[in-house]
């Protein structure tokens, strides 16, 4: 049997660890999309070489032309800009749109059956361009940000709890930006959800709380560091997941963007939901309940992206 086909488009930071995950990972075989001549190419020659040494066969190869993405199984969407320091991610809006439009059309004609990630900032809304443009059912377009929140507040709690990450569940909802929501009374160290943790003494309150605000903080903490562009290997990662879940048809329960419709209270919309990923895309959004003030931080969440969802409605007239 054939290898499925993995389409990564955009050849950048993400693009490039993408591609090297995959080949490592043997999901696939890899066509790398760009319209930078040579970088693709460059990029795809380069993780080939590395095949030898870590023992993969999967194929790898670079492209200006979507015609090569035919077929594809999958395709992980970064192409755009990343932000700089002391830019928000809504900042890269308007151009980011321009580029979801063309992706998005490229999807469309060539790899209509694929199972789409995207990653390109302001995510939420993007998502939703990007379905728009490509016309693809819904649960085939998902965007990747709740993975990577949730791994990032697993992260900051297995070094504050000194226990391994691997013990850890966090939970984090909304929009991915500075409203999303972590959730304290979902996530747990070994299934003791967060508050517990609190009245045992493992932790304050105060340290949870600064917690939960690196976490909001956590792609701001990394441009800073960074400067000349965002974070790039737990994006990669956490996208790799996503399409791991689809390609093995794990089932597996993981947040994203989701189209969400019914559930949550929501008419038809894309943000940060806890949803099961399998074979069919996004299999089924989980319908879970919030307290009062849970509901109230979802709420604010989710009109800061119907906000930048009606800002690109205003920039494209083709979306209204
Ligand atoms: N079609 C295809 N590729 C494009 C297009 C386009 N229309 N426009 C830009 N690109 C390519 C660029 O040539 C570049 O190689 O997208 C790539 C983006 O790579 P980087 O600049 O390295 O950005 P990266 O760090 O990978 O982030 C990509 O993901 O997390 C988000 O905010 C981030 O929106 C950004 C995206």
């Amino acid at each position: 049997m054939a290898r499925p086909k993995i389409a990564l488009i955009g050849a950048g930071q993400i693009g490039g660890t993408l591609a090297h995950l995959a080949a490592i990972k043997e999901l696939g075989d890899v066509v790398l999309f760009d319209i930078s001549e040579g970088t693709p190419e460059g990029k795809a020659l380069d993780i080939a070489e590395s095949g030898p040494s870590e023992g993969f066969d999967a194929k790898m190869s670079g492209t200006q032309s979507y015609e090569d993405i035919a077929g594809a199984d999958v395709c992980i969407v970064t192409a755009g800009v990343p932000r700089k320091p002391g830019m928000s991610r809504d900042d890269l809006l308007g151009i980011n749109l321009k580029v979801m439009k063309s992706v998005g059309e490229g999807i469309r004609d060539h790899a209509p059956n694929a199972f789409v990630i995207c990653i390109t900032n302001p995510l939420d809304a993007m998502v939703w361009a990007l379905r728009e443009f490509s016309g693809l059912p819904h649960e085939k377009v998902c965007g990747m940000a709740g993975v990577l929140d949730s791994a990032r507040f697993r992260h900051f709690l297995a070094e504050e709890f000194q226990v391994s990450m691997r013990d850890v569940t966090a939970f984090v909802l909304g929009g991915h930006g500075d409203t999303m929501v972590p959730l304290t009374r979902y996530s747990t160290v070994a299934g003791i959800p967060l508050p517990d943790l609190v009245k045992m003494g493992w932790t304050t309150q105060e340290k949870l709380d600064a917690i939960v605000q690196r976490t909001r903080d956590g792609g701001a903490e990394i441009v800073g560091l960074l400067k000349t562009g965002s974070a790039f290997y737990a994006p990669a990662t956490s996208a790799i997941e996503m399409a791991e879940a689809f390609l093995k048809d794990q089932k597996r329960v993981l947040p994203c963007a989701a189209y969400v419709d019914g559930a949550l209270g929501l008419k038809g919309m894309y943000v940060g939901v806890p949803t099961v990923i399998g074979a069919g895309g996004v299999e089924k959004v989980i319908d879970i309940k919030m307290t009062k003030d849970e509901q109230a931080m979802f709420d604010n969440s989710v009109s800061a992206v119907q906000g930048l969802v009606d800002a690109c409605k205003g920039i494209d007239s083709s979306l209204a």
